[in-house]
């Protein structure tokens, strides 16, 4: 059965299935879901064609809830313990197969992924060591490059158990870098608090690799709106930043001691800074999404700060539309009031739960 995956984070499968029958009818291909709550993944049935179409058009950068997406070439279960990867092989042998993904052949890289749930987990280590004697398999049957390249698609191996996985694919230019689209990271041991995490994982996903240096460096002033105990704050402390910390809670002391920051306890809606010297504007505050949207829209109209980054924080039910709602308001403030060109994207981050992670640029004139 043809189709796409979408991997997403586990317990969001309904949101991420929502967002693939939105965007994929926006694109004029009209499937349909399979959900499973807890499962890791959405399962969307389309067309083979337009499956493809999807992988080309539909941006990553612009879904919320899909970590990484795959187009399925088969799926393959009852796997004989004794022998996968020439299963493997034969499937991807197919005339049929073949003939509809003929430009997908050979792949650059292999990627042999697992959901991210407790079954996942258990199943990582077959994944791990399948990975090795597979790679050599797809090698000769010259379905893999000799040499990994990042020019060629990338072939997906999805193991949902140890006989049971879909083979699937996804373009180098409409992916995640990283293995089931997770971005792992090590918490820092003089970090205040876990959510460090979260900022220092959106300016390695909102920023490209190529402009952090210029964007995110030493010597800028920064405001962190809700910044108690400082989790945040230290991610802009250790990238060099001087920066404004407003809560009405304790800063952690050693942050204090950096002597990069100064705390003020204040209401972060009521704070303005005293000079338009501001590049990087953080927001963490649990509040209402829609009241946090329009304070990002403030100082970015006002040109108090010149990028944004902030938590929508997402209600029990409903949690896509309210997602969407909140960025078509940004978009359509920013349109009527801002100055020049924004880039929003909004993503929920590996290290995000309840909430997703907007960030907002404007554009160079
Ligand atoms: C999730 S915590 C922030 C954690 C912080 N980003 C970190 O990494 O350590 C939310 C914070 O927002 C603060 N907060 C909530 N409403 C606020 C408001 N109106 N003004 C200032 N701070 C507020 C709370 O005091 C709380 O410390």
């Amino acid at each position: 059965m043809s189709g796409i995956i979408a991997y997403c984070r586990a317990g969001f499968e309904n949101d991420c299935a929502a967002e693939w029958q939105e965007k994929s009818a926006a694109l004029g291909v009209y499937g349909y879901c399979q959900a499973t709550a807890q499962q890791g993944y959405v399962v969307f049935r389309c067309q083979v064609e337009e499956a493809d179409h999807l992988a080309k058009k539909l941006a990553l950068t612009d879904l919320v809830f899909t970590r990484q997406f795959i187009v399925i070439l088969a799926e393959l279960d009852q796997l004989p313990v004794a022998d996968r990867v020439s299963q493997v092989q034969v499937a991807l042998l197919d005339e049929d197969l073949l003939a509809a993904f003929d430009t997908v052949k050979p792949a650059g890289e292999l990627r042999v992924e697992v959901a991210d749930t407790n079954s996942g987990k258990e199943l990582s280590k077959f994944a791990k060591k399948f990975t090795v004697p597979l790679r050599r398999g797809l090698r000769q049957i010259e379905w893999l490059t000799e040499r990994e390249s990042s020019r060629r698609p990338s072939l997906h191996v999805f193991i949902l158990g140890t006989d049971h996985l879909v083979l699937g694919y996804s373009y180098s230019f409409n992916q995640s870098p990283w293995p089931m689209g997770i971005l792992r990271l090590r918490m820092p041991n003089d970090a205040p608090s876990r959510s460090t995490l979260k900022l220092d994982e959106a300016f390695q996903v909102f920023i490209p690799a190529g402009e952090r240096e210029q964007r995110v460096t030493s010597g800028m002033n920064a405001v962190d709106l809700g910044a108690s105990p400082g989790g945040w704050t230290y991610q802009l402390v250790r990238r060099g930043m001087m920066v404004q910390a407003v809560d009405n809670g304790p800063m952690d002391e050693a942050l204090m001691e950096s002597g990069q920051v100064r705390h003020f306890r204040e209401d972060g809606f009521k704070f303005k800074p005293k000079k338009r010297n501001i590049t990087w504007l953080v927001c963490d505050m649990v509040e209402k999404p829609d009241r946090v949207a329009m304070l990002m829209c403030e100082w970015l109209v006002e040109e108090y700060c010149k990028e944004a980054i902030f938590n929508l924080k997402l209600p029990m039910k409903k949690r896509y539309q309210t997602v969407s709602e909140s960025l078509a308001l940004i978009k359509e403030t920013l349109a009527e009031y801002g100055h020049g060109r924004y880039r929003v994207s909004a993503k929920q981050l590996y290290h995000d739960r309840e909430e997703v992670t907007v960030h907002i640029y404007r554009e160079p004139s």
